[in-house]
C-alpha cells in the first residue's frame, strides 16, 4: 500500500526511483549512525583480514533510516556480491534453498522484512546460518532420510522494522546486531546537502537546516522534502533553494516545524480529547483514527516517542505535557494548583 503523506517514513512509489541514485555506496559516504558504522568497520576489516565470511548481521529500526542502504554498503565494503530477497517473497523452503545454494563464497544474502518469514522457511535458515549447510529430507515415513548439502560460507544480512517479532532462535543466530536510530539535525543537513549536490540543485545552508529540522529524523523524508522543495524552487523561483523558498514551499506542503502532518496531529488530539490523555491501548487509537495498528506502531509512533510527545507504558499510550503544549493546552494535573 502506498501512503500519500509527504512526511511518511514509509517508502512510496516515487522514492524507489530516486533512492537508488541517492544511496551512499560506502561506509565513508554513509552519514551518521557513528556507533553502528564504527562497529561494522571493525567487523568487516577483521573478516577480510582473516579471509572469512562476515558474521551474520541483523539491522533493525524504523522505516527509512538506511537499513537497505547499509546492507548494500556491507556488500560493497566486503567486495562481495549482494543477493536480495524479502521475507514475504519466500513462499516455499525450495525458494530459499535455491538462493542459498547459488551463493558464492563470502557473498551477502540480504533478507528484507525478515520478521515476515514463515516458520518452515526459518527452519531452512537455521543450519544454513549455523553450519553453512542445508538439511534436506528425502522420502517420507520410516524410509525418510536426511541429507546434508554444504553451502559456501556466506553472510546473511537481515533487516526489520520490528525486531520484537523475530523468534528467539533466529535472533540468536546473528553475531552482529545493530539498531539504527533517528538521525540528528546535523546529520540530516549533511544528507540533504549531499543529495542536493547529486540532484544538481543549489541549496543554501539555512534552507538545508530548515529541511533537516522537519524531516522527522529520517533520511528518506529528508530526501523527499528536498525533491518537493526543488519542484517549488523551479516553478515559483529561479531554481535555487533559498531559505525563503524552503519555508514557503514547506508551508504550501503543510509540513509544520516538527515535520508533523495531519495524521500525527489527529493521533495526538485523539488521545488527548477522546481518551483524557491516556493511557489508551493501541487498538483503541487505531479504531478511533481509522489507521492500521501496524502502521501506527511502525511508522507514526516511533518518532512521536523519540521526540517525547508520546509515552509507551504497560497500560497504553500517554500524551505527554509536550504534546499538550503543542496544541496550546495544559496537561491534566499540571494546572496552577
Ligand atoms: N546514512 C545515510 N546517509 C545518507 N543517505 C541515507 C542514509 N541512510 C539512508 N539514506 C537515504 O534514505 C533512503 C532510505 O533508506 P533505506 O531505503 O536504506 O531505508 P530502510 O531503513 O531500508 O527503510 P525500510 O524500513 O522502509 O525498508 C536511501 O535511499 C538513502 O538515499
Ligand atoms: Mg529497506
Amino acid at each position: 500500500m502506498t501512503d500519500p503523506r509527504i512526511v511518511t517514513a514509509a517508502k512510496v512509489d516515487e522514492d524507489v526511483q530516486y533512492e537508488a541514485g541517492l544511496r551512499p555506496r560506502t561506509l565513508d559516504d554513509y552519514i551518521g549512525q557513528e556507533r553502528v558504522r564504527a562497529n561494522l568497520q571493525v567487523s568487516i576489516a577483521a573478516a577480510r583480514q582473516r579471509r572469512e565470511a562476515l558474521d551474520h548481521v541483523l539491522l533493525y529500526g524504523p522505516p527509512g533510516l538506511g537499513k537497505t542502504t547499509l546492507a548494500y554498503v556491507i556488500g560493497q565494503e566486503l567486495g562481495a556480491a549482494v543477493r536480495a530477497t524479502a521475507g514475504p517473497v519466500l513462499e516455499r523452503p525450495g525458494d530459499l534453498a535455491a538462493i542459498l545454494t547459488s551463493l558464492g563464497e563470502h557473498e551477502v544474502l540480504f533478507i528484507d522484512e525478515i520478521h515476515r518469514m514463515s516458520p518452515v522457511i526459518e527452519e531452512v535458515l537455521y543450519p544454513a546460518m549455523e553450519d553453512y549447510e542445508l538439511d534436506i529430507v528425502i522420502g517420507q515415513g520410516p524410509g525418510a532420510r536426511s541429507i546434508k548439502v554444504p553451502l559456501q560460507k556466506f553472510t546473511l544480512v537481515g533487516a526489520t522494522t520490528r525486531a520484537g517479532l523475530l523468534t528467539a532462535p533466529l535472533r540468536s543466530r546473528f553475531g552482529i546486531v545493530h539498531r539504527l536510530d533517528f538521525y540528528n539535525e546535523v546529520d540530516l543537513k549533511e544528507i540533504i546537502t549531499r543529495s542536493a549536490r547529486i540532484l544538481n540543485v543549489p541549496v543554501v545552508d539555512g534552507a538545508a537546516a530548515e529541511l533537516a529540522r522537519r524531516s522527522r529524523g529520517t533520511p528518506r523524508i529528508a530526501n523527499r522534502l528536498l525533491r518537493r522543495v526543488r519542484d517549488f524552487a523551479q516553478v515559483r523561483a529561479d531554481g535555487a533553494i533559498t531559505e525563503k523558498v524552503a519555508i514557503d514551499a514547506l508551508k504550501l506542503l503543510e509540513v509544520d516545524e516538527h515535520g508533523f502532518d495531519e495524521v500525527d496531529r489527529k493521533l495526538l488530539r485523539t488521545i488527548i480529547d477522546k481518551f483524557g490523555g491516556g493511557p489508551v491501548g493501541i487498538n483503541s487509537i487505531a479504531a478511533a483514527i481509522s489507521e492500521e495498528k501496524d502502521a501506527i506502531e511502525d511508522i507514526y509512533e516511533p518518532f512521536l516517542i523519540q521526540i517525547g510527545f508520546l509515552d509507551r507504558t504497560p497500560r497504553g499510550r500517554v500524551a505527554t505535557a509536550l504534546a499538550y503544549n503543542y496544541f496550546g493546552l495544559t496537561a491534566p494535573g499540571r494546572g496552577l494548583w
